[in-house]
């Protein structure tokens, strides 16, 4: 498999059939999108995963009526926390502890690193940083989707708050940032389907020092 050709196979696909899409696949997809690295481990966002269709018809509204929303067989919210607590990053050492089998003392100044940078950072800091994060797991699932020839769709096009509300976000201490739809394309009514790839030229976008 060439993942090249994967991934000039993938774009942002437009129109979804609504056909169903394999689970292991679907599970390859989560598995990546878990997989990604963060700043310090620390993953401090949180993934939703949607395939109920009436919460889906109650996201169109908010999602600019964007076909996919309801034509995927999945959307993934991406989330970041709306806070990083203390008792998250010793939920996040003491994981590191049972997994490794370390003691947790080992892992103080590491602890602390982890605190003194959290703590120096703002609430919209801290919100734009575990975005940050959020956006590298959204990139490892287009990936995964490509190689496992699913379609996917990134969005921003919708509205934040509304969909924060349509889903109760604020009560889980969540505020929405991006989503992923995922399913299969509607070749015959995809304007996009088999367009040539747009990019800037290499030489253009990498400069080689
Ligand atoms: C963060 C992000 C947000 C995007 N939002 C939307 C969106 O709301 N709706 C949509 O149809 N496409 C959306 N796109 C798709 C881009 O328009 C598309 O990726 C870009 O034009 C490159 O084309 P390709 O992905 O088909 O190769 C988004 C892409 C990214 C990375």
């Amino acid at each position: 498999m060439s993942f090249k050709k994967q991934l000039n196979w993938r774009y942002a696909t437009k129109r979804m059939n609504g056909q169903k899409v394999d689970e292991t696949k679907f599970q390859n997809i989560l598995d990546a999108i878990q997989l990604a690295p963060s700043s310090m481990g620390l993953q401090p966002f949180s993934v939703l995963v949607i395939k109920d269709p009436e919460t889906r018809k109650k996201m169109a509204p908010v999602c600019y009526n964007q076909p996919q929303i309801t034509e995927a067989d999945a959307i993934l919210v991406f989330a970041a926390w709306n806070n990083i607590t203390k008792e998250s990053v010793n939920t996040y050492i003491s994981n590191i502890a049972d997994a490794r089998n370390a003691p947790l003392e080992s892992l103080e100044g590491f602890k602390q690193n982890i605190l003194g940078l959290v703590g120096g950072k703002t609430q919209e800091e801290l919100v734009t940083w575990s975005a940050k994060q959020a956006y590298i797991a959204l990139g490892f699932g287009l990936f995964a989707a490509a190689i496992e020839e699913v379609d996917t769709t990134p969005m921003e096009g919708f509205n934040p708050e509304g969909l924060d509300e349509v889903l109760q976000l604020d009560k889980k201490g969540l505020k929405s940032l991006a989503l992923l739809a995922v399913g299969h394309r509607d070749a015959e009514n995809d304007y996009l389907n088999g367009a040539v790839k747009v990019r800037r030229s290499a030489d253009d976008f990498f400069i080689h020092i």
